[in-house]
């Protein structure tokens, strides 16, 4: 157990999103060691079919726990949506995901009982929001809406812009005339999109930011399984990418919200 206290926090992502996940636990677990796997070599995942995406989250999964990461957290709604139980099988840690924590904190908001989804394309079209939310209470009305765009206009640095603004108006306009108010940001770039997300939904709705919840799951897991790390002390962060791209120390420190240091890139 002593052995297991120390050992890091494994978290990954399809790229540079998941740091909107690190940033949280950063500020959450301030003790706790972590190691960031991002594939921004074969980003984005949003786009891509079942069985690739399934491929590679279980290559990153098994990196990983050959790191021997005391907790496995999906920060990719994407690989959460369509592999997460796929990685479940294969680990010998827990393994928390975006997906659960979000669906569990909408419906603990909801008051009118409708609650909408934003996601990649691969996120909605598996369902796997509906299915969570429908786990817990199957009462509840989910009104989902793929945002492709949004990712590249993250990625771009877009985030408060005539551009993303129109584009925000158009996804939310079907999903706002549901009366709906709870909205999950299923994507790991939409939290920088809060401030104009809050804007364009409005006073009513509620948003559910699920790097927020997925560090409080996983402060509550550490606790639960006596693993938690709770002596005072710097604590060390690792990240792991598949390709440099030119703008990814720029990219990834708007998601960090602090200096990115220590990137590797990992050759397969
Ligand atoms: N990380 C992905 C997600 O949360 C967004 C980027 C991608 O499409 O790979 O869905």
């Amino acid at each position: 157990m002593q052995e297991q206290k120390v050992n890091p926090i494994g978290v990954f992502d399809s790229g540079v999103g998941g740091l909107t996940v690190v940033r949280a636990l950063m500020e959450r677990l301030p003790f706790e060691d972590i190691i960031y796997f991002g594939d921004t070599a074969r980003v984005p995942y949003g786009v891509k079919s079942v069985s690739t995406i399934t491929t590679f989250a279980t290559q990153i999964a098994e990196f990983l726990l050959n790191h021997q990461v005391k907790v496995l957290i999906i920060a990719c709604n994407t690989i959460a949506a369509v592999a997460a139980q796929v990685v479940q099988d294969l680990s010998s840690v827990p393994v928390l995901n975006v997906i659960n924590a979000g669906a569990r904190a909408a419906v603990n908001i909801t008051h009118n009982n409708q609650i909408g989804i934003l996601g990649t394309p691969a996120t909605i079209n598996s369902n796997a929001y509906i299915r969570a939310i429908h786990e817990v209470d199957n009462r509840i009305r989910v009104i989902t809406q793929a945002c492709p765009l949004f990712v590249p206009l993250v990625e771009e640095g877009w985030l408060d812009h005539p551009v993303t603004r129109m584009t925000a108006l158009e996804y939310l306009k079907p999903v706002l005339a549901e009366n709906i108010d709870t909205l999950v940001l299923g994507c790991t770039h939409y939290p920088l999109l809060k401030p104009i997300l809050s804007e364009v939904a409005g006073k009513s709705v509620q948003l559910v930011d699920s790097a927020i919840t997925i560090s409080n799951e996983t402060a509550s897991l550490l606790t639960k399984h006596k693993i938690a790390n709770l002596k005072s002390r710097e604590p060390v962060y690792r990240f792991y990418v598949t390709d440099v791209p030119l703008r990814f120390q720029t990219i990834g420190e708007r998601f960090l919200g602090r200096t990115l240091e220590h990137v590797k890139v990992v050759n397969w």
